[in-house]
């Protein structure tokens, strides 16, 4: 087996910087990224500038991915991407089977992964995804554990909170790591107990430790008793009945979702890399925040209680706590997000070293933030676009570290 790559939804190429700086044998074999809606696609552009001369970009690379034919997509052992909480919700369509929402990129997913089986898909989503959606908790990814199911993949997952092992950012997602039958990692796995899986012996166990919690812990559901139809798990019937508590780890193997909630145990780091580790020196005066604005940023940082009408009509108080003013530097950032750099709450807000000034981060800052390379996105898009195409990015190097186990399954694949 090659060590080859699929990069779905590449954005700026997180998944792809963190394989690559994870070992030389990785090659990415085919990527793609396109920006509804937008005709400058920056974040593409940005990908074709650094990987153009080493591969892994075609005509379909820059193209909705519901319009790129799935037998165009070249053999690949891994297929990534980071795709949206969305609503994978399926309706009936009489003889024709189920239908999911138009513009749904998990079907993509699923319509690629129908053609090409890769024998290992990694996924990243946000957290909440679990818990989604809120009138049917753990529907959604109730739905993606029974479609990758059905194409012969056990499941493994973990919410992983990058700065609890030691990384610059406290950004918390989930990862999704999907073994096909096919492969000696599956049968390596059916062997051992789904305990030692989720205590130290699985994927994620192995490279992010958890402290020891008990077997009983552990609580699951037999998809194929409640949801299943001549040997394979009923969409329709997991998207209209299945709701499920999953907690922050577990696995779907021979029919059965285990979950169970780990805490974090030691780092992976060699020590905590805080945000004041991660800032730039000589930052230009247009990063600091002027005597006009101080009030504007104080009240969106402050404590509030507002008075609010309803869409029904009635009245209540929004009130939202303060949050630090400036950002704490002897901690891990906070979760970037795509707003960042604009006058928001959610910006990071730091006393410049040098001057004593308040300022937000540069977009250097902010691809350190990630684990990029200093000026990785200065590829001709706006200083907005930068921010913007970070708050969609990966902490890379933590992906270095996922991609490296990787590594040592398809060596022993082979
Ligand atoms: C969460 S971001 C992934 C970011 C990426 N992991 C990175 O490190 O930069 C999802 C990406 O999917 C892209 N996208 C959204 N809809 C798409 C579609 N229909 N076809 C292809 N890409 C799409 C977005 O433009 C965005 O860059």
């Amino acid at each position: 087996m090659e060590h080859t790559i699929c990069e779905l939804f590449a954005g700026v190429g997180g998944f792809r910087v963190g394989f690559e700086n994870s070992s030389g044998d990785w090659r990415t074999v085919w990527s793609n990224q396109w920006e509804p809606g937008k005709k400058k696609q920056y974040a593409f552009e940005c990908y074709r500038v650094h990987f153009e001369k080493y591969g892994g970009i075609d005509m379909f690379s820059n193209m909705d991915i519901n319009q790129v034919p799935a037998d165009c997509i070249p053999n690949h052992s891994v297929l990534v991407g980071g795709f949206p909480c969305q609503d994978y919700s399926v309706a009936s369509t009489g003889a024709r089977g189920i239908e999911g929402k138009k513009g749904v990129l998990w079907w993509e997913i699923n319509r690629i992964l129908k053609v090409k089986r890769p024998p290992f898909v990694l996924l990243e989503n946000v957290d909440r995804l679990l818990k989604s959606p809120a009138s049917q908790r753990g529907r959604d990814f109730g739905i993606i554990i029974s479609c990758l199911a059905n194409l012969g993949y056990s499941v493994e997952w973990r919410v992983i909170n990058a700065a609890e092992y030691g990384f610059q950012q406290r950004r918390r997602r989930t990862f999704i790591l999907a073994v096909h039958n096919s492969t000696n990692y599956y049968e390596e796995i059916d062997n051992i107990s789904v305990y030692d899986q989720l205590q130290s012996r699985g994927f994620f166990s192995s490279i992010f430790n958890v402290e020891a919690f008990s077997e009983k812990s552990i609580h699951s559901i037999n998809m194929m008793k409640k949801f299943s139809q001549l040997d394979k798990l009923d969409i329709l019937m997991v998207s209209d009945k299945f709701s499920f508590e999953f907690n922050n780890a577990g696995t779907y193997r021979n029919g059965k979702i285990y979950t169970v909630n780990t805490t974090p145990e030691s780092l992976i780091m060699d020590c905590q890399v805080v945000l004041g580790d991660i800032l730039e020196k000589h930052v230009d005066e247009k990063y600091m925040l002027s005597d006009d604005e101080m009030e504007k940023w104080t009240y969106l940082k402050g404590p509030k209680a507002i008075e609010r009408t309803s869409k029904e009509g009635h009245k209540y108080i929004f009130r939202e706590g303060g949050i630090a003013f400036p950002d704490y530097i002897d901690r891990p950032a906070r979760t970037m997000l795509t707003s960042e750099g604009s006058k928001n709450r959610s910006t990071h807000v730091v006393k410049d070293f040098e001057t004593g000034k308040l300022r937000i981060l540069t977009p250097v800052e902010c691809e350190r933030i990630n684990g990029f390379p200093d000026d990785w996105t200065n590829t001709g898009m706006t200083e907005r676009f930068r921010y913007f195409c970070m708050g969609n990015a990966l902490v890379v190097n933590l992906i270095t570290h996922i991609a490296g186990k990787l590594h040592e399954i398809i060596e022993f694949e082979n």
